[in-house]
């Protein structure tokens, strides 16, 4: 579904403060999966995410989504294919428009931009059904404008417009990091409930080891831009991923 070819990257390329994030890095994604990527601070998942998504240039490698490389595709371009949602509740949506404005310019995602109106009435009934499948009575707020949400309320509703032209790929980059415990199992539950709903494949970044087991098909964790663990989820335990997270701060350290 998802190739990641020889992939390099640096930044601040040839002065003193040169990072190697990535370095002839390989990765292949099977469709209908859930794959989280876990790994310390300054690892890479971000960049990784990133330059999937179109938002970094790569140095060197290829992004082969579905079998056509889309190395050269503009963000604007990929995100016809790839749904995301960020860490930061207001990133994936606009705060100063309505439930209904933001959902509406989510479905318009990929059509060329025209001055017909936004909002199509024969739209809202869809809207309307797939908040009711989240749970959190966004449907009857639909021209509450989305900077009154809370912050597991704008994360859900991130997902589900993220979701809602069922994209090829998910990217979700630590997207409940923000949310208090209890809003962040109610956003992983329904993250689950929606990738399995539409089969979503999907790559999330998760800085909970335990929500990564718990909620994806494979965990891959990375270190220095190099994968030092790839495992089904089914075969990992929290104390296996504890024990390398140590390791690795000892190597620091020592
Ligand atoms: N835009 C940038 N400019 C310079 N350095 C960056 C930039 N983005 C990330 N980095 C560096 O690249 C490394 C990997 O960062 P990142 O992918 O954000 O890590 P992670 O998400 O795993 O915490 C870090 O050392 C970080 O400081
Ligand atoms: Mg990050």
């Amino acid at each position: 579904m998802l190739k990641i070819r020889n992939l390099s990257k640096s930044f601040n390329k040839d002065t003193d403060n040169q990072i190697d994030v990535f370095n002839h890095f390989n990765l292949e994604i099977k469709a209908n999966k859930c794959t989280a990527i876990i790994g310390s601070n300054g690892c890479g998942k971000s960049t990784l995410l990133n330059i999937i998504g179109g938002s970094i240039k790569e140095d060197t490698g290829q992004i082969i989504l579905k079998g056509r490389d889309i190395s050269t595709f503009r963000e604007e371009q990929r995100a016809i294919y790839m749904g995301r949602v960020y860490q930061d509740p207001s990133m994936g949506v606009s705060p100063s428009l309505t439930i209904l404005e933001n959902m509406s310019l989510a479905d318009k995602k990929g059509e060329k931009f025209t001055l017909r109106r936004l909002i199509k009435k024969k739209n809202i009934n869809k809207y309307i059904e797939l908040l009711k499948d989240l749970g959190l009575g966004l449907e009857d707020k639909l021209d509450t404008k989305v900077k009154f949400l809370s912050g597991g309320q704008r994360q859900s509703l991130s997902l589900v417009m993220a979701a809602m032209k069922h994209p090829d790929l998910l990217l979700l980059d630590e997207h409940t990091a923000a949310l208090d415990p209890k809003t962040s199992n109610v956003v992983m539950q329904k993250t689950k409930e929606l990738i399995s709903k539409y089969s979503i494949t999907t790559i999330m970044i998760s800085h909970n080891i335990r929500d990564a087991i718990e909620y994806s098909d494979r965990i891959i964790m990375l270190d220095k831009g190099q994968i030092i663990l790839d495992k089904p989820s089914r075969n990992v335990t929290e104390e296996e991923l504890i024990t390398i997270y140590r390791t690795k701060l000892d190597e620091k350290i020592a």
